[in-house]
C-alpha cells in the first residue's frame, strides 16, 4: 500500500493490493479522476487518460479550448464553468455568483488515517495500516479553500473521502451543496442497487439499469431512513453474487442525504453521495470551515458476497468501536412484545426470571418506564422513572434484575417529546416547528431541537443520571418519528439551513459523551426499527434493532438485504410469538429462532407464556447461539440463495480459521416431491474433510457439489415437510485422519 506522487505530471497514484485510484491535477488546476479500479502498474505520467478534444456546443479553456472539464473525469466538480453536469459543491458568493475555480496549491502524505472532529469516521489502530492524501485547493478570486482527503488501506480494497470547505477569503459565502465524495467513470455499463423499503420492510435490494440521466435516492427525513438506505452499489451486468466487479459508495451519517449517479450524453457516469443540499445551507464567515461526513468506496472483482465480506470485517474492526466491537453479543430478552407500556415490576420481573431460567444473558425493559406513559400520547421527555410502576426507580430494578444473574438494559428515546408532558409544558420552544405554522404530530410526538445545546444538556444530564443509577449494561436508543418544520427558534433566518446537520452532530456528541462516561455500555441503536441503520450509527451503537418486523418469514428478506451493506453482528435481530403481531403468520419457533440466529439474537415475547416444550427447544436454542455466535457474529457471511428470488434462502457463516461454520437453509412455502437442487457450500477449506450432520465430506465436497436438502424421504437431509421449516446445519472441521 502506498501514494505516489508524481511531480512533473501532478498525479498522485493511492494504491494496494487490490486497487488502484489514480488522481491527477488538470491543466485548469483542478483535480481530476484518471483511474479507479483493480490495481494498476504505477508509471510517471498518466496524463493519455486527460482528453483533449472539440466537440459541438462544448465550451473550453479560453487559452486552449479542447480542454474541457465536461469531456473530463472530474474528482470533486464544480459548477458553471467547462462542465454543466451535478456539481460536488456549491458556493454562493457576496455577488450571487455560484462560479468556483479550486486550483491546486499544495498536498500532504501522510501515515494513518485522522479522525474527522464530531463526525463518525473509519479509523486505524496503527498508522502503517493506511495513508492519507490532503489535496489543497484554493479560489483565487475569492480565497475560499478546498480540502479533498483520501486514505487508501492496506487490508481492505477500500478508499475513504470527505471533503473540507474553508473560508479564507474576506467577506461571508453560502456553502449550499458539499459532497462527501463525487468521481467521474469512463463508462456507464453499471447496474445500480438501492436498499429501499418502509417501516416493516427494510433494505430491500432493488436493482435497475443506468442511462442518460440521474438515478436518485435519498433522504430529507433527518434521519437516513427506512426509505432508502445511504448505500448503494454499482456492479457490472454480468457480476453476480460470487463473480465480477463491482463497488459501493456508503455514505458514514445518519441524517439528511443523496447518492446519484448522473449519465451523460458520452457514456460517462458521475457518481456522488453526501448531504441532502436539499434543507442545507452554510453560512461561512471568514475563517470558518465546513467538514462534510465521509464516504467509503469499496471495491471487489469477486462479486457481491466478495463486496460485502469486506464492507463486514471493515466495519466490525475499523468503524465500530469500544468493548463491544468483536465481542460476543450478549442474548437478550426485551419486554416491548410482551407488555408493551403495560407492566409493573412484579410483571417485569416474573419475566426476567424465566428469561434467566432459559438461559439469556441480558434483560431489557422497553418503552413506558417514565413520566406519564401509559399509552403513546404522553410522557416522552419526561425522563424520570414512573414509581407507580416501578417503586423502587431504576436502580431499584437493575439490583433485582442483576442479582438474578441477568445484565440489564433501558429504552430511551431522547429526541422526543409528547404535547402531554412536563418538558413540552415548561420548553415549547425546544421543539422544531415554524413559528405560526401548524406542528405535524408522528406517533402523537414531536421532534426535540437537537440542535440546541440546552436541549442537549437537559438529555445529557437525564441519560447520565439514569444509566449511572441503574448501571446500566445497555441502552436502547430508539427515534419513531420523521423530521418535519425543521425550524430552530434557536437559530437565525440565515442559519436555519445548518439545523438538520447540526442536530445530528449534537445527536453524535450525546452519544460520544456518554460512551466517554460509560465505555462498557453496549447501545442498540433503532428507530422505529432499521430507519437509522447507516454507516454513520455504527461508530456509536455497533447494533441497531433491524426492524419491528419480527416475522421470520420477513426477516429473511430484511436480514439478507441488510447484509449486503451491514456485518450479521450489527442486525439486532428477534425471536417472537407466533402468530407474529406484525403479519398474523404462524411460523414454527424453529424457524424463528434459525432466522434470528443470524444476527445479534434475542427474544420479544413473554417466555411464561410458552408451552413446556417450547420453552425446552427455547433452552436448546440459547445454549446453540452461546456455543455458536462467534462464529455467527463475527466470521465469514454468505449469502447462497436470495428470498427475493427463490421460495428458498440460504446462508452460512465461516470461523475466519475455517474450522468451524453453521449453514442455515429455509424453505417457505411446502413444494412436495421437488425437483432436485443443491446447495453450494462456501468459504471452507477445499482440502479439509468437514463433519456435517454425521457424516464427513471434503471442503471441495460440499463446495463443488454441494448438498441437496429435500422434503422427500429417504434422502439424505430431509426437511419435514409443511412451510416456513428450516434447519441451520453445524459444519466443524477434522483432520483428514478422522480425529
Ligand atoms: C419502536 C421500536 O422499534 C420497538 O422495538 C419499541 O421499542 C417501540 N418503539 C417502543 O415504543
Amino acid at each position: 500500500m502506498d501514494i505516489i506522487y508524481h511531480g512533473k505530471a501532478k498525479q498522485f497514484h493511492l494504491f494496494n493490493d487490490r486497487i488502484s485510484y489514480v488522481i491527477g491535477i488538470f491543466p485548469n488546476g483542478e483535480p481530476g479522476q484518471l483511474y479507479y479500479g483493480k490495481r494498476i502498474h504505477d508509471r510517471e505520467d498518466y496524463s493519455y487518460l486527460i482528453n483533449y478534444e472539440f466537440r459541438a456546443m462544448m465550451v473550453g479553456k479560453p487559452d486552449n479550448e479542447c480542454f474541457s472539464l465536461e469531456m473530463n473525469r472530474c474528482e470533486y466538480p464544480s459548477f458553471g464553468t467547462t462542465d454543466l453536469r451535478d456539481p460536488a459543491f456549491e458556493i454562493v458568493y457576496k455577488n450571487g455568483s455560484k462560479v468556483t475555480n479550486f486550483q491546486y496549491v499544495s498536498h500532504e502524505i501522510t501515515d494513518g488515517k485522522p479522525g474527522l472532529p464530531g463526525l463518525p469516521a473509519l479509523y486505524t489502530e496503527d498508522d502503517k495500516e493506511a495513508k492519507t492524501l490532503k489535496l489543497n485547493f484554493v479560489d483565487d478570486l475569492t480565497g475560499v479553500e478546498l480540502v479533498l482527503s483520501y486514505t487508501i488501506f492496506r487490508d481492505y480494497p477500500v478508499i475513504a473521502r470527505n471533503a473540507l470547505i474553508r473560508n479564507s477569503g474576506d467577506e461571508k459565502v453560502m456553502l449550499e451543496k458539499a459532497m462527501s465524495l463525487s468521481i467521474d467513470l469512463p463508462d456507464r455499463d453499471y447496474r445500480w442497487i438501492q436498499f429501499s423499503g418502509a417501516w416493516a420492510r427494510e433494505k430491500y435490494p432493488v436493482e435497475r439499469e443506468l442511462t442518460e440521466g440521474i438515478t436518485k435516492i435519498g433522504s430529507m427525513r433527518g434521519h437516513s431512513s427506512a426509505n432508502h438506505n445511504p448505500f448503494v452499489i454499482l456492479k457490472r451486468k454480468n457480476t453476480d453474487e460470487f463473480s465480477g466487479e463491482a463497488f459501493s459508495a456508503a455514505l458514514v451519517y445518519s441524517g439528511n442525504f443523496i447518492s446519484q449517479a448522473e449519465g451523460d450524453a458520452y457514456g460517462t457516469l458521475r457518481f456522488m453521495t453526501g448531504i441532502n443540499p436539499e434543507g442545507f445551507s452554510w453560512k461561512l464567515d471568514p475563517g470558518e470551515e465546513f467538514q462534510t461526513p465521509e464516504a467509503i468506496l469499496t471495491w471487489t472483482e469477486n462479486g457481491l458476497n466478495d463486496l460485502s465480506r469486506t464492507i463486514h470485517r471493515l466495519y466490525r474492526k475499523r468503524l465500530s468501536r469500544g468493548v463491544w466491537k468483536e465481542k460476543e453479543r450478549p442474548i437478550l430478552l426485551n419486554n416491548w412484545e410482551a407488555t408493551n407500556m403495560d407492566f409493573d415490576e412484579e410483571a417485569v420481573l416474573k419475566i426476567a426470571k424465566r428469561g434467566k431460567e432459559a438461559g439469556v444473558e441480558l434483560f431489557v425493559l422497553d418503552d413506558g418506564w417514565f413520566g406519564k406513559r401509559d399509552d403513546d400520547f404522553s410522557g416522552l421527555g419526561d425522563w424520570f422513572v414512573n414509581t407507580d410502576k416501578l417503586p423502587e426507580g431504576i436502580g431499584g430494578l437493575a439490583k433485582k434484575i442483576r442479582d438474578m444473574g441477568l445484565m440489564f438494559g433501558l429504552w430511551f428515546e431522547p429526541e422526543m417529546v409528547n404535547e402531554d408532558s412536563d418538558l413540552f409544558r415548561k420548553h415549547p420552544d425546544w421543539v422544531l416547528s415554524v413559528p405560526g405554522r401548524e406542528r405535524s404530530l408522528g406517533r402523537h410526538q414531536m421532534v426535540l431541537d437537537m440542535s440546541r445545546d440546552d436541549v442537549w444538556d437537559y438529555l445529557y444530564e437525564r441519560m447520565h443520571s439514569l444509566i449511572a443509577e441503574g448501571q446500566l449494561d445497555y441502552v436502547k436508543w430508539d427515534m419513531n418519528r420523521t423530521i418535519s418544520e425543521c425550524f430552530s427558534a434557536a437559530a437565525s433566518p440565515e442559519e436555519q439551513g445548518k439545523v438538520y446537520h447540526r442536530y445530528v452532530l449534537n445527536f453524535y456528541r450525546l452519544y460520544e459523551r456518554l460512551i466517554a462516561d460509560f465505555p462498557e455500555l453496549l447501545f442498540e441503536s433503532c428507530a422505529s426499527g432499521g430507519s437509522r441503520f447507516d454507516a454513520g450509527i455504527m461508530y456509536y451503537a455497533p447494533q441497531t434493532w433491524g426492524s419491528d418486523d419480527t416475522d421470520a418469514v420477513e426477516r429473511l428478506k430484511i436480514q439478507y438485504g441488510t447484509s449486503y451493506g451491514y456485518p450479521i453482528a450489527s442486525i439486532g435481530a428477534h425471536v417472537s410469538v407466533s402468530p407474529n403481531q406484525q403479519t398474523g403468520r404462524m411460523t414454527p419457533i424453529s424457524t424463528r429462532a434459525n432466522v434470528a440466529y443470524f444476527g445479534t439474537f434475542g427474544y420479544e415475547m413473554d417466555l411464561n407464556e410458552v408451552s413446556d416444550a417450547e420453552f425446552e427447544e427455547i433452552k436448546k436454542q440459547v445454549a446453540f447461539m452461546k456455543e455458536n455466535r462467534g462464529v455467527i457474529q463475527n466470521g465469514d457471511f454468505y449469502r447462497l440463495i436470495s428470498p427475493f428470488e427463490d421460495n428458498y434462502c440460504a446462508w452460512m457463516s465461516v470461523s475466519e480459521d475455517r474450522e468451524k461454520a453453521v449453514f442455515a437453509y429455509y424453505k417457505i412455502l411446502s413444494e412436495p416431491n421437488s425437483g432436485r437442487r443443491k446447495v453450494r457450500l462456501k468459504g471452507l477449506d477445499p482440502d479439509r474433510l468437514y463433519y456435517i450432520d454425521g457424516r464427513e465430506f471434503y471442503g471441495s465436497e460440499l463446495m463443488e457439489i454441494g448438498v441437496e436438502i429435500t422434503e422427500t424421504p429417504g434422502m439424505e437431509w430431509k426437511i419435514p415437510s409443511g412451510d416456513f421449516i428450516s434447519k441451520v446445519f453445524l459444519i466443524h472441521s477434522r483432520e483428514k485422519n478422522g480425529s
